[in-house]
This record gives C-alpha cells, sequence and structure tokens, in this order.
C-alpha cells in the first residue's frame, strides 16, 4: 500500500529548524526535466574570468550555494560580479585589486582554488588559502603547484595559505607531465599557461567535458589553446586577453542523475538540454543493464526502463571512464537490481560514505576499502536519513523515490551545493517530494 502524499505542503515555520526532504516513494515519473548549466564548468570558468582585463558575460550559470560562494570570492577581489535570474552571469575584473581572498570564503568551497592559476598568471603574486579537505578525501593539490613551480613561480605554504610569485612577473612555458589526470590541476595549469610567455604542453591532462568548456571560453578570450578534451594540451601564452560572451555546458552530472532517477522508478522520462557524448559511459551502463536510450531530438536523451534488471560492476575513473560523480547514484540504482554487483570508487579515498544511509533505507551493501558490494533486494522502505556529501544526498533522493514510504533527508546543504531546484524538477516529473523544515 503506497502511503499517500499529503495534498498540500504544511505551512513552514523557521525557527530552530532545519530544512528536509520528505519524499513519498513509489510514484512512476513522466515528462522531460530541463538541465541546468554545469556547476563544474561554471565554477572555473567564473575563476578563468579574472584572466581578461575585459567584461564577460557567461550564459546558462546555474543558481547553486557553490557558485554563490564564488561569486562572494571574486567580489572580495574587486571584481564586479552580477548573477541574473535568467542566470547570465556578468563579470568584470578589469579593476581586480585584491590577490588574495579572505580564508573564511576560501576555505568553505574547494573550487575556490582555481583562482590561483589566474591571478598569479595577471598579477605575477598571489596569497590563496589551502583548500581544507572535505567530505570525500584529502584533496591534495601538489600537482598545481608543481606544475606551476615547472612554470616558473615560486611557491610558499606556510600556515595553510600558499603564496605564489614570478620574479620577473611572468611564468614561463613548458612541458608538464601530470602523475594524475586531475581536473583541478589540468585547469589550473591551463588557465596559468594562458597569459604565460611561450608554449605549455600539459600532458596526462584531464580530458572531463567542463576542461573542455574551460577551454573554449578561454579561446572566446583570445587564447591559444588546443588539444583540449584530449591528454595533451598545448597553450601559446598571449599578451592580454578580451572581453567575451560565452554559455556553459549542460551538467552531465545532473542529467546522468535524472536519468537514474527514470531508472530506479521504472519511468520514461527525457532530459534535455544534454550532450549524450558527455555521458557514454553512463548511457553504456544503463544498457548494459537492459535500459534503453533513445535522442527524439538533438541534445535530448530519453530513457526506457524495464521493471527487473541485473546487477553488474562499475569502477569509477577519469573521463571518459564512468564518473566518480555518478558512482553513489548508481549504487542506489544497483541495490535494487536482481543480482549483486561490486561498486570500486578509484578516484577520491572517501566516498563511500552513503552505504551506511542506503542500508538504513533496506540496502544490502558491504564497504570493504574503497570497494562496496552490493546484493539486489526486492525493495527499500523509507527512513530518515542524513546527506554526507553533494552526490550522496542525491543517491538518497534516488533512493527515497524508489523505497516504499516515506524518506526524510537532512543535511540538505551539501545537496543545494550542487543541484539547482532539484526538488522542483522532480515534482514535475510527478515525484512526491516536498521541502519542509524540521525540529534539529
Ligand atoms: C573535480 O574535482 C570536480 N570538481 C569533482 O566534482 C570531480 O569528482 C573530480 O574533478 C573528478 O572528476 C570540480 O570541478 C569543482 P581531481 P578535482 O583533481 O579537480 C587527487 C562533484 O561532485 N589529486 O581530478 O578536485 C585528488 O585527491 C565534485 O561535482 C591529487 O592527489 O578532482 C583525487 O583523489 C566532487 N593531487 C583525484 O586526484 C592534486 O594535486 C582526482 O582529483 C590534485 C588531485
Amino acid at each position: 500500500m503506497k502511503d499517500s502524499a499529503p495534498l498540500a505542503t504544511p505551512a513552514i515555520t523557521t525557527t530552530g529548524n532545519s530544512q528536509v526532504l520528505n519524499i513519498w516513494g513509489g510514484f512512476p515519473l513522466a515528462g522531460e526535466v530541463r538541465i541546468s548549466g554545469a556547476k563544474n564548468s561554471a565554477l572555473v570558468v567564473m575563476a578563468g574570468a579574472l584572466l581578461g582585463a575585459q567584461a564577460c558575460r557567461i550564459h546558462n550559470v546555474p543558481h547553486l550555494a557553490d557558485v554563490r560562494k564564488m561569486v562572494e570570492i571574486l567580489l572580495s577581489l574587486g571584481v564586479k560580479v552580477g548573477h541574473s535570474a535568467g542566470g547570465v552571469l556578468d563579470v568584470d575584473a578589469r579593476d581586480l585589486q585584491g590577490a588574495s581572498p579572505s580564508y573564511g570564503l576560501v576555505s568553505q568551497m574547494r573550487a575556490s582554488f582555481f583562482i590561483l592559476g589566474p591571478l598569479l598568471a595577471r598579477l605575477g603574486e598571489t596569497w590563496v588559502p589551502l583548500p581544507g579537505g572535505c567530505d570525500i578525501g584529502a584533496r591534495p593539490v601538489e600537482l598545481h603547484v608543481r606544475g606551476l613551480q615547472a612554470m616558473g613561480a615560486e611557491v610558499e605554504i606556510d600556515h595553510g595559505i600558499v603564496h605564489a610569485w614570478v620574479k620577473n612577473r611572468r611564468l614561463q612555458g613548458t612541458r608538464i607531465y601530470l602523475d594524475y589526470p586531475s581536473v583541478g590541476a589540468t585547469e589550473t595549469l591551463m588557465m596559468a599557461a594562458v597569459l604565460a610567455e611561450g608554449e605549455t604542453i600539459i600532458e596526462n591532462a584531464a580530458q572531463e567535458p567542463e576542461v573542455e568548456d574551460l577551454a573554449n571560453f578561454c579561446r572566446s578570450l583570445g587564447a591559444k589553446i588546443r588539444g583540449a578534451g584530449t591528454n595533451t594540451i598545448i597553450i601559446v601564452g598571449v599578451q592580454d586577453l578580451h572581453g567575451a560572451e560565452y554559455s556553459i555546458i549542460p551538467d552531465r552530472v545532473e542529467a546522468g542523475t535524472f536519468l537514474v532517477a527514470g531508472a530506479i522508478t521504472h519511468s520514461s522520462i527525457s532530459v534535455f538540454p544534454a550532450v549524450p557524448e558527455h555521458l557514454t559511459a553512463v548511457t553504456a551502463k544503463l544498457q548494459g543493464l537492459g535500459f534503453d536510450l533513445v535522442s527524439d531530438y538533438p541534445r535530448q536523451l530519453r530513457i526506457l526502463s524495464p521493471l527487473v534488471y541485473p546487477g553488474t560492476d562499475i569502477e569509477t575513473m577519469p573521463y571518459p571512464g564512468f564518473p566518480t560523480d555518478m558512482q553513489a547514484q548508481f549504487m542506489s540504482l544497483l541495490s535494487l537490481s536482481s543480482g549483486d554487483s561490486v561498486v570500486t570508487e578509484t578516484v577520491f579515498e572517501n566516498r563511500l560514505r552513503h552505504v551506511a544511509e542506503l542500508n538504513r533505507l533496506g540496502a544490502d551493501i558491504r564497504a570493504k576499502g574503497n570497494h562496496a558490494i552490493i546484493r539486489g533486494v526486492p525493495h527499500l522502505s523509507g527512513a530518515p536519513v542524513m546527506a554526507t556529501d553533494l552526490r550522496a544526498s542525491a543517491a538518497l533522493v534516488l533512493a527515497g523515490l524508489a523505497a516504499q514510504g516515506q524518506t526524510t533527508i537532512r543535511g540538505l546543504h551539501h545537496l543545494d551545493r550542487g543541484y539547482e531546484s532539484l526538488e522542483v524538477k522532480l515534482q514535475a516529473l510527478g515525484a512526491k517530494v516536498e521541502r519542509t523544515y524540521q525540529p534539529d
């Protein structure tokens, strides 16, 4: 018997309460959901706008907590920033003053470290707080630092502050081999190289679509970059850059999350806009489980879901391998398969914290090291759960959509970092979900 969802959202009181999501599971979804601009593009493109001494207009920038934090960081540097309701972000870094943002601002979000490369390239010296670790891992930055040193920067790390400077104010192009295809290090070094003297070659570079999006943004400013999206990126430094108008790619992780929402509720839903080739590893896995993925028109994907699907094994890898940012969401799906699965997380060292919360919903998952062994169960049961990080919170939402009864999710600050109006989008697809307040 399915619990009936309340007819109306109860009046919200706001004293001493925290926001929660209530989800009543078991309802099929239908329709098409609009995908927002990619968080992991928008954040680094906002940092890239520091390179240009001209105004930039960036379209399709999602309204997310992390984007708001990056806006604050840019404002603290004397940059003029405006973010319209329609997702248009105006950035004017002509009067770039501060070379060191506040510790409080930077330590709240790892992506703020992206400003190091552009500030160093633009000003010749900068002080950027070291980003702390986060829920999913220690998140070191030695690949960023070593690459900048190879380009002639001096770097000292003291009291949690990265002080970087260049003797003659201009970085020198060079050949850099990344020990690991780090997305952030690739982006830091690519941005730094844009204004460096001479040619920089980044080998074993990250190939994620967001890296390519950043390169295309920098090229729209007048940068000379080729090879982005492959493992070798070549940048020829220029003296200065002009302004530009640019549009961020759709968020492949949001699109993948909604495809799994369709899969886990045995529904047929579609996502638009999306770039199917950015989702190949995810759609291939879904097809391997018996789900059909069709494209009715350009930049759209629709999923057709069978009632029963087998288990499978997943190993997260750098792009174009299976994305770590989709691992938790897939674990929710696999917890309801008819078989057994093994999920191996190779990118981050602490990204299996959603296992315990999924087990509270009735999943049968054992975490051993960086592996999770999943035995499919016939159903999940709604319960109160706590989100532990951004993608884990999405996984709990997906599990709640399928669970019998009501699931209440706390820790929504994680979710709001990376998903724009998730519950509104799900409601529009027919999900019984509400955001409300509950006593702490
Ligand atoms: C970016 O993080 C994304 N974040 C992450 O998305 C994403 O999971 C990750 O790339 C991998 O795709 C943004 O773009 C803002 P990495 P980033 O440098 O750049 C180690 C989400 O959920 N490493 O490729 O930090 C690192 O510790 C977020 O949207 C070093 O050891 O990822 C990790 O184990 C989560 N030394 C691995 O490499 C370094 O100097 C991958 O990190 C840099 C990284």
